[in-house]
């Protein structure tokens, strides 16, 4: 894991079509981005497969699409109006703005490294007999890193709650945290920034007119509580789920798609009985790790992280978090949100947000599980987890290097590609052409007969097509194809009338369901 993979990752996501930067005949727009060809379709498939996991799978979550605008009164009643801001900082030298929260955090990532140093230092030393736990628990120089990293976030954590911003800027000073750009000590003072977009209503004018881009899609789903329940006649608990883009301020640097300006959420409230919301809440940890899970990914690469500061609506929450190329950090957050959101909405408009409990005989107002993840993160982890270097044979017997996509077979944004040995031939043209005609009924497919057979199969390899299929002059002869697996290698010959059922048997979404059961 480097920052040296992570370029790869990002320019190997431009060239191959996945992401690109926004407006970039401009310069590009910062922390901006747009998805190509293969980058629109691997990101439908997240999508799909979580909508179906929500949606398909429970008999209780249904779903919704609400508007990007909403009633301004809705961000005041979620604290996003009054609480919703990061603490920024700028360098006096370098004019650059930060935020004085991540470059403490990015300095204590820098004592988990020598952590890490250590560790791996011990384990070559001492070999087999090493024990982790112990080392780390008693080696002198590593108990006082913890020590050290314990001291800072405490400090980090009473100045952001008690909102003494100084006390954040003294410790950034005496942390002797430098810009990382100009490598300048010479900072403003911390002040606190409210991360939402606003734009004005065309016909009324001042502060009545102002409208918010939303900032997360929950509030969609709060204050359409009672129109969906009473709609779908769904009784508590039962859950409400949605896929939509929300727009946040962010200052940021050098993140591509980790830490957006416009980026979409994939989110499910889960409405509860009041004293109920914990067992909910360990319920929904654990099938969302599933989730991640299925798809294969090496749980090392994954890990729960509790909140140190909760949230103004919460009363538990947890990350999920992956191992991108720059350290673990929040793919996902599952939150206990109390009863904060419906009791605000109900409090500023007026209209009681209750479920009539007809088995307690009382209306209360339901708490909240939320699981809220970003497609753009995630989207993010699968490249990261899928791309590989790797030698391979070539047909020649000697080895090549390879770069290849080794996503879960049915989030790939291309399934099968189909590919005549050689071009210019008009017999092979026809019957690969046939086959493509015939595959595309089943899943999604390309046909490529550009350039030799070695070179179109690595361009499928770099875009992750679990499967390339060849006709080759056999085929004319026996109505069977061969087909390459991306990641063995192997080669299967199957008649092309069972080609359908093979591919989509193998990159069916299902497969992943079914574990999630
Ligand atoms: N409704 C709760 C909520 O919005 P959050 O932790 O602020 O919670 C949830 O965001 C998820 O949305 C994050 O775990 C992350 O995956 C994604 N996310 C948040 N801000 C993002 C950004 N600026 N760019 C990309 N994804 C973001």
């Amino acid at each position: 894991m480097s920052e040296e993979l992570f370029k790869k990752i990002v320019s190997h996501a431009k060239t191959y079509g996945f992401v690109y930067p926004s407006s970039e005949v401009y310069d590009g727009l910062s922390a901006v981005y747009d998805y190509g060809p293969y980058g629109v379709e691997l990101k439908n498939n997240i999508k799909s497969y979580w909508w179906k996991s929500m949606v398909q799978l429970h008999h209780d979550i249904v779903g919704l699409d609400a508007a990007i605008f909403m009633h301004p009164k809705t961000w005041k009643a979620s604290g996003h109006v009054d609480a919703f801001n990061d603490p920024l900082i700028d360098n006096k030298d370098s004019k650059k703005r930060y935020r004085a929260d991540v470059l403490v955090e990015d300095h204590i990532a820098k004592i988990e490294a020598k952590i890490d140093k250590e560790v791996a230092k011990a384990e070559k030393r001492f070999g087999e007999s090493f024990d982790k736990e112990q080392f780390i628990t008693t080696n002198t120089r590593v108990v006082e890193y913890y020590a050290e990293i314990k001291r800072i976030n405490e400090r980090m954590t009473n100045a952001l709650s008690s909102g003494q911003l100084e006390d954040l800027k003294a410790l950034i000073e005496e942390l002797e945290i430098a810009d990382p750009v100009s490598g300048s000590k010479n900072w403003t003072d911390v002040r606190q920034f409210n991360l939402m977009f606003s734009t004005q209503l065309g016909n009324i004018a001042g502060d009545e007119g102002k409208l918010y881009l939303r900032p997360e899609t929950a509030q969609g789903i709060f204050v359409n509580f009672l129109n969906v329940q009473k709609t779908t006649r769904q009784k508590i608990p039962f859950g409400i789920a949605q896929i939509g883009k929300a727009f946040r301020n962010e200052i940021v640097a050098r993140q591509f798609i980790f830490r957006m300006k416009e980026f979409e959420q994939m989110e499910m409230q889960y409405f509860v009985q009041p004293g109920s919301e914990m067992e909910w809440y360990r319920y929904w940890k654990n099938m969302r790790m599933k989730w991640h899970h299925a798809l294969g990914v090496d749980e090392n690469m994954l890990r729960f992280h509790d909140h140190e500061n909760l949230a103004h609506y919460a009363n538990a929450a947890v990350d999920i978090q992956f191992a991108f190329p720059f350290g673990f950090k929040e793919l996902e957050g599952i939150h206990s949100r109390t009863d904060f959101d419906l009791k605000s909405h109900s409090d500023l408009s007026g209209k009681k947000m209750q479920f009539f409990d007809p088995e307690l005989n009382e209306s209360y107002i339901p708490f909240v599980v939320e699981t809220s993840i970003g497609v753009d993160r995630m989207f993010l982890a699968m490249m990261s987890f899928a791309y590989q270097e790797e030698m391979v044979p070539d047909a020649d017997g000697k080895e090549s290097e390879r770069v290849v996509l080794k996503l879960p077979a049915a989030l790939a944004p291309v399934k099968a590609a189909v590919l005549p040995l050689v071009k210019n031939n008009e017999e092979l043209t026809l019957k690969a052409k046939a086959v493509f005609d015939q595959l595309k009924f089943a899943v999604q497919a390309q046909y490529d007969e550009k350039d030799a057979i070695g070179r179109r199969y690595r361009r499928q390899d770099a875009i992750g097509t679990p499967f390339c299929v060849t006709v080759d002059f056999e085929s004319l002869q026996d109505n069977a194809v061969t087909v390459r697996d991306r990641d063995t290698l192997q080669q299967v010959r199957l008649p092309i009338a069972e080609l359908n059922d093979y591919i989509t048997k193998k990159t069916d979404i299902n497969e992943l369901l079914k574990k999630l059961v």
